[in-house]
């Protein structure tokens, strides 16, 4: 991943703006030897079931498709049905990031905000609201969903008995729990879990895992822990246009990230690089973490001269919203939520550069 002629990358604005990591493309030109059958029916498609079912010691049915929006959306709408209700925090990836593609191929279920610190939900604020949305009630939605994420929005990771408890109280109303992990990945590498610990074993039905973000090209993989209920799935799926016909392409993306567990060391790696940055971040005068760095996002928030001199020096810095920071930490004036994420490819190199121009220790050069 890093070499001595790695150029300074100045871009944590997000981990899609790496590109993909050299075992997948490598993977990717394997697969493109020769023909296959079109559609899901090469060989590669073939295991891939066989694959994740190792990794989370479960029988799982499994889609591949090529984007988290459509993953979600596709999950959320094959267990809700158009009266259902997605119960979900106001600021996840489903309920404000999708342009309401849940709901679309939801055919038009409602999306029920909660609130909750670092994008978090507790059990309180769900039992409270399932509490307001009796069984029956002909004027209102049904609950059929919780949808959680993991690594949250603001980089928070719930732990295995955190999920359990909440999906004890989705599953005593019916309802299936479903779990974004578009980083999930770099939640496993926090927790030191086993992907079954926290998926199955703490009751989440269905998992989204995302490839995207963690060395893949464009893979993300829609995870049923209960195959009977991934009956309309491969017709969702066509129907969405996620049929990929030469799948093999996606399916080889997630051969070389299951490969001796590259999934997981690249994820400790972002991980790592996010705590690096954190800590050193927060030894910049002025300077403050909004949440615990536990992922392979950091939170700062920059007083104005910190921001003025990252942007002047290049780095694109991307705002947060800080509705749901913890309540001792509020933004001041001038004060910016920034956030600064770090993928597979963000080096040592990279993160010492982007400290020291927020420290202005060193002129900036690069
Ligand atoms: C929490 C979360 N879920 C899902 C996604 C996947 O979205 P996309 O459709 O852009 O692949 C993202 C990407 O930013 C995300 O941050």
């Amino acid at each position: 991943m890093t070499t001595a002629s790695t150029p300074i990358s100045r871009d944590f604005a997000s981990d899609n703006t790496a590109g993909a990591h050299p075992a997948v493309m490598a993977a990717l030109t394997r697969a493109n030897t020769g023909t296959s059958p079109a559609y899901g029916n090469d060989p590669w498609t073939s295991r891939i079931e066989d694959k994740f079912s190792k990794l989370f010691d479960h029988d799982v049915a499994v889609a591949l498709v090529a984007t988290g929006t459509a993953a979600n959306a596709l999950a959320i709408a094959s267990v809700t049905p158009p009266w259902g209700a997605v119960l979900t925090h106001s600021e996840s990836h489903v309920s404000d990031d999708e342009c309401g593609a849940p709901e679309f191929f939801a055919d038009g279920a409602k999306l029920v905000s909660l609130v909750g610190i670092g994008n978090k939900l507790d059990p309180d604020t769900l039992q409270e609201r399932l509490s307001r949305m009796p069984d029956g009630v002909l004027r209102q939605v049904q609950p059929a969903c919780l949808s959680i994420t993991q690594a949250t929005e603001a980089g928070q990771v719930y732990t295995p008995a955190q999920i359990k408890a909440l999906a004890d109280i989705a599953h005593a109303r019916g309802m299936m729990v479903h779990m974004d992990g578009a980083r999930f990945a770099n939640a496993i590498a926090h927790l030191g879990c086993t992907p079954a610990q926290a998926t199955w074993h703490s009751g989440v039905d269905i998992l989204t895992f995302g490839g995207t973000k963690n060395g893949a090209w464009a893979a993300e993989a829609v995870i049923f822990f209960d195959k009977a209920k991934a009956r309309q799935l491969p017709w969702r799926a066509k129907r969405a246009g996620q049929i990929l016909s030469k799948g093999r392409f996606l399916a080889a993306q997630w051969d070389a990230l299951l490969e001796n567990d590259l999934w997981l060391s690249l994820a400790r790696h972002a991980n790592t690089m996010a705590r690096l940055l954190g800590t050193g971040l927060a030894t910049v005068p002025g300077l403050r973490l909004g949440w615990e760095v536990q992922a392979n996002e950091v939170f700062a928030l920059m007083p104005q001269p910190v921001w003025q001199k990252l942007e002047a020096v290049g780095y694109p810095l991307r705002d947060w919203s800080s509705q749901f920071l913890p309540a001792q930490v509020q933004l001041g004036t001038g004060e910016r939520l920034i956030r600064l994420v770090c993928s597979f490819a963000t080096t040592p190199e990279d993160v010492a550069a982007l400290i020291a121009a927020a420290a202005q220790r060193e002129p900036v050069s690069h």
